[in-house]
């Protein structure tokens, strides 16, 4: 624990150091950890830290402030956390305290979380700049206020407060975009719980199960790894329910000869991972769920082949979008011209989001997509999710009835490496002869 710990630290010293060089001199960041919230009378829900916050301190306690500012001779690095203790503590779990924040976590000077007001006025003092980003917390915006008209109070005795507000994640998501090796290595270990966990729930489903007795297996494969909370609420829509994009009910009942779909990923040590994966309850694909099974996969396949350095961002949806409306064509879902469909978007009818994300600390990570008026260019570390899919609602007009209720999405989390890229999920199945010998094997055990 101790030097994992002091490990961490130098990491996050790291960050700091880069993003203080970022701020420049007579600047201050302020950055406080996220809020607990209350889920019902006296429970809370799982405290998650800020990931910005985390990012930079590797701090997991709730209450607590980041302050930086550079070439302070006092400090750079203070951190506000709750002091230790013993009875609080013996109710609630340890906590770092002051001393804790400085040995552990590197903090130059660390002062109780009750001390901000007292404090940060005369830390503002002098300083020019202010990066901090507004709008996430309101209370604590009000507070950055009023800290700075204390400040200003003293103007008469000379002393200036920031003329200018800087917002901080600006600078941080732009960091936080391009993963270092640490971060790739959680990140691939994420996945690989995750991909565990995929290859468990096809191993186990069988017809007459609940969508949820599902999403039990996966939470058993990712908790029993280490990894404590999933990375974003897990979707485990059979039949018809895989149409709906962001269906999270998941207490329906799986059907003989339905697909279901599974969007669920473990978050471990503060990284996301984001799997998604089709696949018949019943062991074995219907032709015309192969059919377009087949479709998205290949889609797929051509989009995690444009990954690589040079690219655009944009350049594996272009992909992406370009096979699956040729495909669509093919068998009959879409008519006319393929160029056409897709200028006019008629393809969004059954394919109606983007190809991926960034993938990183949040499952829809931060960092931009657009560099001025262009879309970005791919560049070693960053990590991006790759997830087509066909979603056939009952009653669309014009489609035959063999393709109704079939909703299908295949994603993978792909690092991009020097020479092209790594694809972090691919222990789980996805080719459908595949996924039918998984599935075949358990059913004859
Ligand atoms: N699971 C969220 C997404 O795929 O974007
Ligand atoms: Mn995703
Ligand atoms: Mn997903």
């Amino acid at each position: 624990m101790a030097e994992s710990s002091i490990e961490v630290s130098k990491q996050h010293q790291n960050r700091r150091r880069r993003l203080m060089r970022a701020m420049g001199r007579n600047s201050i960041a302020i950055l406080p950890t996220a809020v607990i919230s209350a889920r019902n009378n006296d429970v809370e829900y799982p405290f998650r830290h800020n990931s910005d916050f985390y990012y930079l301190t590797g701090f997991e306690e709730p209450r607590a402030v980041m302050v930086l500012i550079p070439g302070r001779p006092e400090g750079e690095f203070i951190l506000f956390c709750r002091e230790r203790d013993p009875q609080m503590e013996l109710w609630n779990g340890r906590r770092a305290g002051l001393e804790g924040a400085r040995e552990i976590y590197g903090a130059d000077v660390a002062y109780p979380i009750e001390a901000l007001d007292e404090y940060l006025p005369a830390l503002l003092e002098n300083r020019d700049r202010i990066h901090y980003t507004l709008g996430s917390d309101p209370d604590f915006d009000r507070r950055i206020s009023w800290w700075m008209k204390q400040a200003k109070r003293k103007s008469r005795a000379g002393v200036h407060v920031p003329a200018e507000l800087v917002s901080l994640e600006h600078l941080v998501h732009e960091m936080r975009l391009f993963k270092d090796r640490e971060e790739a290595a959680l990140m691939r270990h994420a996945a690989q719980i995750s991909a565990a966990a995929h290859s468990r729930a096809m191993m186990v489903c069988r017809p007459g199960m609940m969508e949820y007795q599902l999403e039990a297996e996966l939470v058993h494969e990712f908790m029993s790894h280490g990894a404590r909370s999933v990375a974003y609420s897990s979707i485990v829509g059979g039949g018809a329910n895989a149409c709906v994009l962001h269906y999270t009910s998941n207490d329906a009942m799986l059907r003989d000869g339905d697909l279901v779909l599974i969007d669920a990923g473990a978050e471990y040590r503060g990284y996301a991972s984001d799997i998604t994966r089709t696949f018949p309850v019943n062991g074995r694909f219907t032709e015309a769920q192969r059919e377009l099974y087949d479709l998205v996969l290949e889609a797929q396949l051509a989009a995690i082949a444009k990954v690589k350095p040079g690219n655009c961002w944009n350049d594996p949806h272009d992909t992406a979008v370009r096979v699956l409306t040729k495909g669509m064509v093919e068998l009959g879902l879409l008519k006319g011209d393929v160029s056409k469909l897709i200028s006019e978007g008629e393809y969004r009818r059954f394919y109606m989001h983007r190809t991926g994300h960034w993938l990183g600390m949040d499952v829809h990570d931060v960092g931009e997509y657009m560099s001025g008026e262009q879309w970005r260019k791919l560049e070693p570390g960053m990590v991006l999710t790759i997830e087509p899919g066909i979603y056939v609602a009952a009653g669309s007009k014009g489609v035959a009835k063999r393709w109704w209720n079939i909703g299908i999405r295949i994603e993978d989390d792909v690092l991009v490496t020097r020479g092209g890229c790594e694809v972090l999920t691919r222990d789980v199945p996805k080719d459908a002869d595949e996924i039918e010998a998984l599935m075949a094997s358990q059913r004859a055990a």
